[in-house]
């Protein structure tokens, strides 16, 4: 029942094949399936201009209660962002419609790896799994069904997650940056995903994850490199996708101090060796943008990498924008346009890396 993992592919990545020859499609006239089904992604998100300024903060009236503080949430231009308990300055907004995009993502993720949920070679019977940065709390759903014996525990920010679940599944409110007050020693399976523009100190992440995991247990990592790249010369320099989508996000890593050129720093890699871990492993795809590649299955995941991304680019992009460019700066709508127009085209063979590094903690540990 549990998953067993397919002998991993290896940590190269192969350039992916596109379905056809390119005729070079001029971007508007690209047709996407999802879209054409999916009409309302064409549209631009509202966006509210009268709403509180950027980064601000329209929560005014703050309550004692940690309970209650932790559900103020920030809004920015009429999107939420976590409570400003946290000293986080955590990229993504936490309302529904980044929610979708979260489930959309797992969704990919779910037909990239064939159903299986993780790649680490986790026994079968184990006890206690920690979820960090749970989101939706969709990966620590489905591993409570799949594993009804064991208990799954998400932490988060926000307290986003369904209250209806397994019965196994608890979700708490967690900045996995600070100092973990879980046991030593507890958990069989720590798992991680998307964290990248959370974390400002790998290895302290990876420590802290060492200390909690039991003797012999597995910690997994998985990132995904937001700078888009082609390996046949289809996006080109003067795309809106490398002159501003790339550079938006080493401008947010120098801004903030948290990283999102995790895969380029290996700082995966390099806080499992630092903390200590042994039988590393470090597993590489490339996740295509759309539906371009020849292999269905990763035509597949490109449409739903693609709508992912659609669904909310104004979401992934909003604070960014103002944190690199200023919100006042003018532009934003015109550059969201060209680049959803950039995603969609089928003209551009463009692609995300996904790692995956998973390690165990020795026996003697
Ligand atoms: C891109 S989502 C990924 C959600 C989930 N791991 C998944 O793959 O479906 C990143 C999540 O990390 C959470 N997060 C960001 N910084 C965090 C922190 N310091 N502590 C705990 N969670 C954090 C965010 O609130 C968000 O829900």
């Amino acid at each position: 029942m549990a998953d067993q993992p397919s002998a991993p592919s290896p940590a190269a990545t192969p350039q992916l094949e596109t379905a056809q020859t390119e005729t070079e499609t001029p971007p508007a006239e690209a047709s996407h399936d999802l879209l054409e089904a999916n009409p309302e992604l064409e549209e631009e998100e509202e966006f509210d201009e009268d709403a509180d300024s950027a980064l601000g903060n329209d929560n005014a009236s703050s309550t004692n209660s940690l309970t209650s503080s932790i559900m103020e949430y920030r809004t920015i231009k009429g999107r939420t962002y976590h409570s400003e308990k946290h000293e986080s300055k955590y990229f993504t907004p936490n309302d529904e419609q980044q929610m979708q995009s979260q489930d959309i993502t797992h969704h990919y993720l779910s037909i990239l790896l064939d159903d299986k949920l993780f790649l680490a070679p986790i026994k079968e019977d184990i006890e206690k799994v920690l979820d960090v940065g749970t989101g939706t709390g969709i990966w620590a759903i489905d591993m409570g069904d799949r594993y009804p014996n064991a208990e799954i525990t998400g932490t988060d920010l926000s307290p986003t997650q369904p209250l209806w679940v397994p019965p196994n599944v608890k979700f708490e409110i967690d900045d996995c940056t600070k100092q973990w007050t879980w046991a030593p020693n507890s958990f069989d399976f720590i798992h991680m995903r998307y964290l990248f523009g959370a974390i400002s100190d790998w290895n302290e992440l990876l420590a802290n994850a060492y200390r909690c995991c039991k003797p012999g247990g597995w910690v997994q990592s998985a990132e995904m490199d937001v700078f888009l790249n082609s390996d046949d010369g289809t996006l080109k320099e003067d795309s809106t996708i490398i002159k501003f989508w790339n550079p938006l996000w080493r401008g947010m890593t120098k801004k903030l101090g948290v990283s999102f050129q995790v895969l380029e720093d290996r700082s995966q890699n390099k806080g499992f060796e630092e903390a200590g871990f042994v039988d590393i492993e470090e597993v590489n795809y490339k996740v295509p943008i759309g539906g371009w590649a020849r292999d269905p299955k990763l035509a597949e995941v490109g449409e739903y990498t693609l709508l992912a991304l659609l669904n909310d680019l104004s979401g992934y992009t909003l604070l960014p924008w103002n944190v690199v460019h200023g919100e006042d700066t003018p532009g934003y709508h015109e550059t969201l346009a060209h680049l959803r127009k950039e995603f969609k085209s089928k003209a551009i063979h463009g692609y995300m890396t996904l790692r995956f590094v998973y390690g165990r903690k020795p026996e003697s540990a």
